[in-house]
């Protein structure tokens, strides 16, 4: 079967082998299906679409995270991401996560999310790549502008995020925390995010792409930048300061300001 195989089932049959592999991931629950079944219906999830290069057995998926699945679902006829807690998560319910998200979407970072249940929340899904690939992919006249565009697209989101008290998490990890959409980066996955700690976004993404992420040497080549020093500079006034004239600071080390 073709890495793009693509099956699409009405709602009724998710709680059917093999689907329902991926209802209860990791472990099959016919009670726990039931239960999620409803929830599903409640969101308005008309079809499910099992598509994509991560799988679980021969059914392709969004992709897998830690402590859920995502699939498209069709809803209104419109496909969307929708992310299932996995049966075995160290967590409750999705509508923490489900209220985080809103709270970055309110200040337009994030996929979008429309929706949310105790197991699922529905969002935007974005069809997109990895960040690295797609930096990797950048070629010719105009790579370094396009590069610096999108280390800004980010990094302000980054700065919206600070700014509003809300910590991302896992950006240290930003490989699987951003999907770019063409040269728009979406960063995705508010669950580990929280309101209650000091906000790392600009300093742990930039420490990422600039210091000592697995693409920062490549990105500070692109960029021309030889020496980080003024980097960790602005790096470290950032984090005891987090204000405007610090953020443009750390701008400037990149180039991005001048
Ligand atoms: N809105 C989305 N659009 C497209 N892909 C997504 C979306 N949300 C998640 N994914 C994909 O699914 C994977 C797992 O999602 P993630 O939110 O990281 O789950 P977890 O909270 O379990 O870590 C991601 O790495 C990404 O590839
Ligand atoms: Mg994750």
């Amino acid at each position: 079967m073709s890495q793009t195989a693509s099956e699409r089932i009405r709602l009724s049959e998710f709680a059917r082998t093999p689907y329902l592999n991926v209802l209860t991931y990791p472990v099959l629950d016919i009670k726990v299906a039931r239960s999620r079944l409803e929830q599903l219906e409640e969101l308005g999830v008309e079809e499910v679409v099992f598509e994509g290069r991560t799988k679980i057995g021969r059914l392709g998926l969004v992709g897998i995270g830690t402590v859920s699945v995502v699939v498209r679902g069709v809803i209104g006829g419109r496909v969307h991401a929708v992310k299932i807690r996995r049966a075995d998560a160290n967590r409750e319910s999705m509508l923490e996560e489900y209220r985080l998200t809103e709270i970055a979407n309110r200040i337009g970072v994030g996929a979008q999310a429309f929706a949310a249940t105790r197991d699922f929340m529905v969002m935007q899904l974005v069809d997109g790549e990895d960040l690295e690939d797609h930096l990797r992919a950048i070629r010719g006249v105009g790579t370094r502008a396009r590069v610096r565009e999108i280390l800004h697209l980010l990094l302000n989101q980054c700065r919206k995020l600070d700014l509003i008290d809300l910590d991302h998490g896992q950006l240290s990890d930003l490989r699987k925390h951003v999907i770019m959409a063409g040269d728009m980066p979406y960063i995705i996955d508010f669950e580990s995010s929280s309101q209650r700690r000091a906000p790392k976004n600009v300093t742990t993404a930039s420490q990422y792409l600039l210091i000592g992420g697995r693409c920062a040497p490549f990105v500070k080549r692109l960029l021309g930048i030889r020496n980080q020093g003024p980097i960790l500079e602005a790096l470290k006034a950032y984090k005891k300061d987090r204000s405007d004239g610090n953020y443009a600071r750390l701008l400037k080390t990149i180039g991005i300001l001048i």
